[in-house]
């Protein structure tokens, strides 16, 4: 048997471990997801899932929100359940995930359109000559399209980390999965964890996706949500039981669902030299007033790359004066949620001295936005337990809450 050195060791312990964790969450999605489906359409039981889901620690809404991107993807490889449940543990408010289609029109957690930067697709000879070139958002791309693969053959690959300079050790590990066992591992959290799920290229997924009873991509994504239950405008009784914030580049898919679902949107904006995807449209024109006051009908927020609301200069790599579109935003009761927030030297700029929770001090305190993508759910959620902690009064299972939940138990069976 070959020695292992004592970090080798205690890495390959770490693993196991957390495989297994991830193990059982599964054989417990897999055993709750065969039933879901069927029971989806029960009102009873949907009833039943919401009776779970009150008892449990409700989501924070007294402070900024930690938005967990692609789960804790820092760690572990994006957008699989370990990397959901890493996140969860370590203090997420939501998780977020991309959403795209599988050739059979499965929804499935992914965040490119081609598989070859994050699974190991170029290692499967039976997929070699799959490789094709698309139009995606007005570029030819060359590679192995997920919308050319049937979701048990994206099942067959295993995810990898995206970055070379993260741990490569958790690569081969963990399949992709699809937008519903996304949805279960929030469920059945034990607290109440919101999803943040984005309609990802839905112009390319309706090119080449085709559903049986010609519904469109957007119909599907809805669809899904509201079979879980989760619907609701933002702090409703409904969106704080299950709370979902819809996201998209794309205005005409945020105003096409808003007829669908009542459940908060945001609108995501790209860098300023990014057209929309489907209406064409300039940052400067989105950003506009007229048009935040337009879209500011559909959405309860934006979110923009942080480098465009607080532009570094590229010489010296200090941040430059602020923009005024969070002010903008806020003065339309807007929200603003930035991306990304990554903890790693080559993204911190030089006014940082190269430490993450002085760039969460920053964007909290200064620019003081109103959640934040993070591939470190961990250390925003330290972060922010340091400096503004959860409030106790704040857990329905504080003795007082449920002593007022007995007292209403026993009224409504006549002990008044
Ligand atoms: C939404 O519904 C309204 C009223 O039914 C309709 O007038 C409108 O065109 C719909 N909008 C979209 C984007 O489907
Ligand atoms: C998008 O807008 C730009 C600038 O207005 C224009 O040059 C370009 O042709 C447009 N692209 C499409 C696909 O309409």
């Amino acid at each position: 048997m070959a020695s292992f050195s004592p970090s080798g060791r205690m890495t390959r312990t770490a693993a196991s471990s957390l495989a297994a964790r991830v193990v059982l969450a599964l054989l417990l999605l897999i055993g709750v997801s065969g039933s879901g489906a069927t029971q989806a359409a029960s009102p009873h039981t949907h009833h039943s899932r919401q009776l779970d889901v009150n008892h449990k620690k409700p989501v924070q809404t007294f402070r900024p929100i930690n938005i967990a991107h692609r789960g804790s993807n820092g760690e572990l490889p994006e957008e699989t359940a370990a990397a959901y449940l890493r996140a969860i543990e370590e203090g997420a408010d939501f998780i977020e995930t991309d959403v795209l289609a599988s050739k059979d029109g499965h929804l499935v957690c992914f965040h490119d359109v081609t598989l070859d930067a994050t699974t190991d697709v170029a290692d499967h000879a039976e997929f070699a000559g799959r490789k094709r070139t698309y139009e995606v958002q007005g570029e030819d791309v060359t590679g192995w399209f997920i919308v050319d693969f049937t979701l048990e053959e994206l099942r067959s690959l295993r995810v990898k980390q995206r970055f070379s300079f993260r741990d490569q050790r958790y690569n081969g590990k963990y399949q992709i999965i699809t937008f519903e066992e996304y949805i279960l591992i929030a469920l059945y959290a034990d607290r109440t964890v919101g999803i943040y799920p984005e309609i990802k290229n839905p112009v390319f997924i309706n090119q080449h996706v085709k559903w049986s009873d010609g519904k469109r991509f957007e119909d599907k994504f809805v669809e899904t949500l509201l079979r879980y239950g989760y619907g609701g405008e933002y702090m409703s009784d409904g969106w704080l039981r299950q709370p979902l914030f819809i996201q998209s580049f794309a205005p005409t898919s945020l105003i096409y669902v808003s007829n669908m679902t009542d459940s908060p949107k945001l609108l995501l904006i790209d860098d300023t030299t990014v057209p929309t995807q489907d209406t064409n449209q300039s940052y400067h024109e989105i950003t506009s007033d007229a048009y935040l006051a337009f879209i500011g009908s559909y959405v309860v927020g934006i979110g923009p790359w942080k480098d465009t609301l607080v532009p570094p200069d590229p010489t010296d790599n200090r941040l430059g004066r602020p923009a005024d579109l969070v002010a903008r935003a806020h003065a339309l009761r807007l929200q603003v949620h930035p991306y990304t927030f990554r903890n790693e030297n080559q993204y911190l700029h030089f006014d940082f001295r190269q430490d993450p929770y002085a760039e969460y001090a920053y964007w909290l305190d200064e620019v003081a936005v109103d959640g934040l993508f993070t591939d470190f759910t961990g250390s925003l959620h330290k972060y922010q337990e340091w400096t503004r902690p959860y409030r106790k009064e704040q857990e329905k299972t504080s003795p007082e809450a449920l002593l007022r939940e007995i007292a209403g138990m026993l009224k409504n069976d006549g002990y008044d």
